[in-house]
């Protein structure tokens, strides 16, 4: 099968299960819900959700099974998104083609928006630790990444570095936390929970995580096209790949972390059409 049509088929799964959780979510007051919806509903790509779903299957697992830890990845992706758009973060007006979350509900729902969307994902994550000792250990890894150990203490760098020079050790750490780790979760925890070996995988989502990070980066001057402010990492003096190396060094870049996602793939003992299809699509997007 072709790769967008297998993509749009996990995307399209997902995004089912996450109108239907939507339309079952009962929160009051209506202001927070209706908040909490409408970051989650705005549609994203859901590429973390699509990672997960499809590297379970790819192991030999029922992915339909697993749609509540998929709800809970993407959950914790859309907090982290309201609050990185917030005047005391990134300041942000605009998210996925929308007015970002404060910018509707005001500063003090939307941080309330983003607590909602964390405290429904350890909800779920608690309800499914309780299906098996995998499920349990595939939860803990997702609270491990989303926290202090990382998407947490990324963002924290992140802010640290704003108009401020940093190593290239400081980038990668600032990458491998706020992003990587909401990468790489995905697919450890798909590992994790057909009981093989997660350490490749978490290899393979550690690398397409930086690259993810540095497309990110490289695409901030024109990011209207991915429903984002441009300009933004410039305006507000964040320590980018672009700032630390320039466009043509860190698009070199982009070019070996690409390189060594496909190589990590081929090393693995399974079917990765679909994921060197994903490195191709997070290499090119926006291009
Ligand atoms: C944006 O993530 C935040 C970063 C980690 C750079 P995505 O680019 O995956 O955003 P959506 O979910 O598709 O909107
Ligand atoms: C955000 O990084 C990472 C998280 C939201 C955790 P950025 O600040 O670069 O993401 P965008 O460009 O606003 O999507
Ligand atoms: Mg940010
Ligand atoms: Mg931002
Ligand atoms: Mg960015």
């Amino acid at each position: 099968m072709n790769f967008n049509v297998r993509y749009e088929l996990y995307r399209a799964y997902f995004e089912r299960g996450l109108g239907n959780f939507c339309a079952c979510m009962d929160v009051a007051p209506a202001v927070l819900g209706e908040s909490m919806r409408y970051s989650l509903l705005a549609g994203g790509k859901r590429i973390r959700p699509v990672l997960f779903l499809s590297v379970l299957d790819l192991l030999g697992c029922d992915h339909e099974k697993e749609l509540p830890l998929a709800l809970a990845i993407e959950c914790i992706h859309t907090y982290s998104l309201i609050h990185d758009d917030l005047p005391a973060m990134d300041d942000d007006d605009l998210r996925r083609g929308r007015p970002s979350n404060h910018v509707v509900y005001g500063e003090a729902n939307a941080i309330l928006a983003g607590d909602g969307l964390l405290s429904t994902a350890a909800e779920i994550l608690l309800e499914e630790a309780g299906r098996s000792a995998r499920h349990l250990a595939a939860a803990k890894v997702l609270a491990h990444a989303a926290g202090v150990s990382g998407m947490v203490a990324g963002q924290s760098a992140d802010l640290l570095f704003e108009n401020r020079e940093g190593t290239a050790s400081d980038l990668i750490f600032i990458h491998t936390n706020k992003t990587g780790r909401m990468i790489s979760a995905p697919l450890t925890m798909a590992a994790t929970l057909a009981g093989r070996d997660p350490a490749p995988f978490t290899r393979f989502g550690d690398t397409l995580g930086l690259l993810f990070q540095l497309t990110d980066d490289l695409l901030d001057e024109q990011a209207a096209k991915l429903g984002k402010t441009p300009g933004k990492d410039r305006e507000e003096g964040k320590f980018t790949a672009v700032k630390a190396y320039g466009k043509t060094r860190a698009a070199e870049m982009c070019i070996q972390y690409e390189q060594t996602c496909h190589a990590i793939l081929e090393e693995l003992d399974a079917d990765t059409e679909f994921l060197h299809g994903v490195v191709e699509l997070v290499a090119k997007r926006g291009l």
